[in-house]
């Protein structure tokens, strides 16, 4: 049976409610670690911010119906079409009728009060990369990125440095796009399957792919990197880096040298990072282009499995 949904405001208090309870319940308190988010300290971060946020959200509820809080967002804004400069627009959102990610704000600007305002976004669960943005000075997917719940100062969102812009938020990805499609990031054989009907791999040799192939190219980390503002166009940049190596690390691929030699034989395209780590500090997903970038320079130089 279908159950009647009440006003937003009673909504969300039950939500918020059922959140705060079920994590009070479950881990004693709201700062308790997530075990299973070991692997992805960044993740854990996050939901250490959205615990605290919640927590928060459900102290402004419980003061009562009616109760507003506004926070101010400033945002850039750029339209090719508009004969005005770049310039940050701010907006006030009411916190208490609103998600607790940068991405809801964001939607309920669209919805409410500016339906002008151009971003990109689909998942809303960080799994497509869509949402990638600058906030508060960091490049992060907007759909994992907690409201920061004080209020007195604003949230700054800037589209990705660096990148050609196509409307406010929106930038030119194309280049990025190409540059991870040159490093052939497909599985290639030189055989036919021994069983004549799919390539097998061990567990042992999937565990090695962990941390690479959970990138969502969001390209947070290509664009947070001073090697690949300054040589964009020679440098693959570690998003696409990273995914040469996802390649020549699977046991089933059978062309690794010739993807080394590839990525080596204009010395721009690997060796321009320099090792700065801006890409593994920002990345969302908690992954670690850098390294990856490393191991390969290890492997072409001294042959490093
Ligand atoms: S480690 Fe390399 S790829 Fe990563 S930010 Fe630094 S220069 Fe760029
Ligand atoms: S490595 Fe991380 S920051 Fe870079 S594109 Fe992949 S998920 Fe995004
Ligand atoms: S909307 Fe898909 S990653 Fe944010």
């Amino acid at each position: 049976m279908l159950r009647r949904r009440g006003p937003l405001m009673e909504r969300m208090k039950e939500g918020v409610g059922k959140v705060v309870e079920g994590v009070k319940k479950e881990k004693g308190s709201y700062t308790k670690e997530f075990p299973t988010l070991d692997d992805h300290p960044v993740g854990k971060e996050k939901a250490k911010g959205i615990i605290k946020y919640y927590e928060k959200v459900s102290g402004w509820l419980n003061k009562g119906k009616g109760n507003k809080v506004i926070k101010e967002f400033k945002i850039f804004r750029w339209n090719p079409d508009k004969p005005h400069k770049p310039f940050l627009q701010s907006y006030h959102v009411d916190l208490t009728s609103c998600g607790p990610m940068v991405l809801d704000v964001l939607q309920k600007i669209k919805a409410e009060q500016d339906s002008s305002l151009a971003f990109r976004r689909s998942c809303r669960e960080g799994i497509c990369g869509s949402c990638s943005m600058n906030i508060d000075g960091d490049n992060t997917v907007a759909c994992l990125k907690p409201i920061d719940a004080n209020t007195s100062i604003a949230t700054m969102i800037t589209p990705l440095p660096h990148m050609f812009i196509i409307k406010d938020l929106v930038v030119d990805l194309t280049s990025f796009y190409q540059q991870y499609k040159s490093v052939e990031p497909w599985l290639k054989t030189k055989k036919k399957p021994e069983n004549g009907r799919e390539y097998l791999q061990s567990p042992k040799d999937r565990k090695k792919l962990d941390g690479l192939y959970e990138c969502i190219l969001c390209a947070c980390c290509s664009t947070a990197c001073p090697a690949y503002w300054w040589n964009g166009e020679e440098f693959l940049g570690p998003a696409a880096l990273l995914h040469a190596y996802r390649w020549i690390q699977d046991s089933r691929d059978e062309f690794e040298e010739e993807r080394l030699q590839a990525l080596t034989e204009d010395e721009k395209k690997l060796y321009r990072c320099r090792t700065i780590k801006n890409c593994t500090a920002t990345c969302p997903k908690s992954l670690d282009p850098a390294k990856a970038i490393n191991s390969m320079r290890l492997r072409h130089q001294l042959g490093h499995k």
